[in-house]
């Protein structure tokens, strides 16, 4: 089947080099005035001018998609998301609100551990319904390939379930990346012997996860209530030895030098960042590690320590946004909240949010190669918008101005399911002991 779209009154390409988008060119979105994409099974054959792309062979015979008026550009890549938790921690929320950090959550019994209960007690079956629904809030927000993480069951049967889950909902039709977050925290079983959790996971459940083909990456949450920087760099050589690539939780309360395990370890992103210094900065920049900012955390937080993103981009970092879509800390859907987030709060340019949340993700999942820019031999995956400059994407904020979302050149249904969380339990309202 071939696809045209037509009438882009600007077409983001994103084309330019093989690597991360750094520095200046992390600001050249390749913008075509009255654009045009040809897609043939799925792969773009090509975009760019429509004088050009409509001449092409086989655009006569083409499906027309008119975009007459609007910006096209790519899907968004959201590079980290904890899409499979079962329900939401209004709990926790109220609890924040009423002023309670964070840290007095997770000692309240909320918190992650509470995720962690909730997940082992829940069905697949459950869990894929709130996990269905999250995908298609996600597509209708514009997103068209995510990396998804374990980490909210730790245990051997209920990390398994979720990683299968994530395998079944793969190409369903977003493309997912599985992540093992198992050293999210310690685990109840293993309270005051992380290291003997560390060991286990070494021994029994990454092996496992290889051979099944499960997760390519491994992750690890290096913090205070989690795992320390010589745990975290333990953990992160015996998933490299197993043949994982790497992934950091770094920086987000505290300064733990994360950042630099991450280009140590040549992990293919380093993930948060809020208390970055300088030399972590130039570290960085120095690396290929990409650095994932997560301005959503820090916003339904109500902090106000966002990461450097300025200091990073002079410096040269690749840097790139994600949503960190997860019930206790960025409970959002909307990488286009993440753009007006990433400009107004991190002072980003438009077009710099735009290629990070897009072909600078695509590398933080090793995807660049698929999937981030329009260019021949890439995945037919776009955003049909509903607006006529790239730049009113961020500056109309909380508002989804995605028209239509198409994945590998077929428009998506988009229908918006009920949110999971009121039909599956009563338990979600109900406060932590
Ligand atoms: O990326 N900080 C660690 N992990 C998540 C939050 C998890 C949770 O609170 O459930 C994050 O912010
Ligand atoms: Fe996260």
């Amino acid at each position: 089947m071939t696809t045209l779209v037509r009438g882009a009154r600007q077409l983001l390409t994103l084309r330019g080099d093989s690597g991360p988008r750094r520095g200046a060119a992390l600001r050249e979105l390749g913008v075509v005035p009255n654009g045009a994409v040809l897609i043939k099974d799925g792969v773009i054959v090509d975009a760019g001018h429509a004088r050009r792309i409509e001449k092409l062979p086989s655009a006569r015979r083409a499906r027309e998609v008119d975009a007459t008026g609007r910006v096209v550009m790519p899907g968004f890549v959201d590079s980290h998301t904890h899409l499979v938790f079962g329900r939401p921690r209004l709990v926790d929320y109220e609890m924040r609100l009423a002023g309670a950090s964070y840290a007095e959550i997770a000692a309240a019994g909320g918190g992650i551990l509470s995720s962690v209960e909730a997940v082992r007690g829940m069905s697949a079956a459950q869990l894929e319904t709130q996990a269905r629904a999250s995908l298609a809030a996600m597509a209708r927000h514009g997103t068209t390939t995510l990396e998804a993480k374990s980490g909210y069951a730790l245990d051997e049967a209920g990390e398994l379930k979720t990683l299968r889950l994530v395998a079944r909902l793969n190409g369903d039709p977003l493309d997912i990346v599985p992540t093992y977050l198992g050293a999210h925290i310690p685990p109840p079983e293993y309270r005051g012997k992380p290291d003997a959790y560390i060991d286990w996971m070494a021994a029994e459940m990454m092996p496992l996860i290889r051979r099944r083909k499960l997760a390519r990456f491994v992750d690890v949450y290096c913090d205070s209530g989690a795992f320390t920087l010589e745990q975290s760099q333990r953990h992160l050589t015996n998933a490299w030895r197993l043949g994982f690539e790497l992934k950091i939780h770094a920086e987000q309360f505290l300064r733990t030098g994360a950042a630099r395990l991450a280009v140590e370890m040549e992990a293919s992103s380093a993930d948060h960042l809020e208390h970055a210094g300088g030399d972590d900065i130039l570290a960085l920049a120095e690396s290929h590690t990409v650095a994932t900012l997560l301005p959503g955390s820090v916003f339904h937080l109500g902090l106000h320590t966002y990461a450097p993103a300025r200091a990073l981009i002079e410096a040269g970092a690749a840097v790139a946004l994600a949503t960190d879509f997860n019930p206790g800390t960025s409970p959002t859907y909307s990488m286009q909240m993440v753009l007006s987030l990433a400009c107004t709060e991190m002072r980003m340019s438009p077009a710099e949010a735009i290629a990070a949340a897009t072909i600078n993700g695509a590398h933080a999942l090793r995807l660049a190669d698929r999937v981030g820019s329009l260019e021949p031999g890439k995945q037919g995956d776009l955003l049909v918008l509903n607006v006529s400059d790239y730049r009113e994407l961020p500056y109309y904020f909380g508002t989804n101005n995605v028209h239509a979302t198409m994945k590998r050149g077929v428009i998506l249904p988009c229908p918006q399911p009920l949110s999971s969380a009121y039909r599956i339990s009563r338990k979600a309202v109900t406060p932590p002991k």
